[in-house]
């Protein structure tokens, strides 16, 4: 009697998404919980914890109150979905700029009490020394440059960067400095698409893009812009793929409708008396 196979799943790590530099492209979306991880694990290489979820899930005006504690459990309930994709999580903001050793110490809870693969952090020339000495002691880096969301005061607001030649030059630094400093890849966020373009032909670690260029060796979007379901309106940067918000707005119009006129639940949906009906149990017809 043959017994069935069973296909065991490699799971992307860090040099194979570092190996990606000018190859096939490497492709992300967020993930903040269990059940979007189980979605999204087969068709993407990483999934990022990013700290967007702030404004996605907590309604929060902007990435700022974001605490490490919320970065750790939403980390762990992506890597309790994730099988295949590597799993990255975003450090918040205040958890890591004052000093490395405060980075480590933050970016060390993450990984051990997580167990995702690396760490992201926004900065660039100025935190290229957390980068290194991170780096240096087994924390892998993911970079972020341009369009800081945690710097947002100091920016102005969620703008377009590189528009201007000393803030063009600045982003250029940026991306030779976290290359060097050794982060294996850097996110390059709401930049024109002149800029990003150079820059991913400047450094020799993957350009993931958001709001930057084609070109770039990967793409990112925040997966509930991408389907509809974080607000109405929808950046120059996201092609939304579906309407989910539309569609779950007509399940609970349908759902509402059917309580008030008593056509749910209908008998289909209610237990007989019967002593040898199968436990209850959520999504089981008993
Ligand atoms: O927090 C986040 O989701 C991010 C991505 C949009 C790059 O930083």
């Amino acid at each position: 009697m043959s017994t069935p196979a069973t296909t065991k799943i490699k799971p992307i790590g860090i040099p194979d998404l570092a190996a990606r530099k000018g190859g096939e492209p490497i492709v992300s979306l967020t993930a903040y919980t269990t059940p979007m991880a189980k979605s999204l694990d087969e068709y993407v290489d990483f999934l990022l914890v990013g700290d967007s979820l702030g404004m996605v899930l907590y309604g929060f005006d902007s990435t700022l109150p974001v605490t490490l504690d919320m970065m750790i459990a939403h980390g762990a309930a992506v890597v309790r979905g994730a099988a295949r994709a590597c799993v990255i999580v975003d450090m918040p903001f205040g958890t890591y700029e004052a000093s490395p050793e405060l980075a480590f110490q933050s970016a060390a809870r993450v990984l051990s009490e997580t167990g995702c693969a690396a760490v992201k952090l926004e900065g660039g020339v100025e935190m290229a020394t957390t980068i290194s000495f991170l780096a240096g002691r087994g924390i892998p880096v993911l970079a972020h440059i341009g369009l800081t969301p945690q710097a947002v005061n100091t920016l102005g607001g969620f703008r377009v960067q590189g528009r201007d030649d000393a803030r063009s030059k600045k982003i250029r630094a940026d991306a030779q400095a976290v290359a060097q400093a050794g982060a294996f890849a850097v996110v390059i966020e709401g930049v024109t698409e002149p800029l990003a373009r150079a820059i991913t032909a400047e450094i020799d670690i993957p350009t993931i893009g958001i709001g930057a260029s084609p070109t770039c060796d990967g793409q990112i979007l925040v997966t509930e812009d991408m389907v509809g379901l974080f607000s109405d309106y929808t950046p120059k940067f996201v092609k939304r793929y579906a309407e989910l918000g539309t569609d779950l707005e007509a399940a609970v119009q349908a759902y509402a409708r059917d309580v008030r006129a008593r056509t749910f639940p209908g008998p289909e949906h209610c237990f007989d008396a019967s002593p040898a009906a199968a436990p209850l149990k959520t999504g089981t017809a008993p």
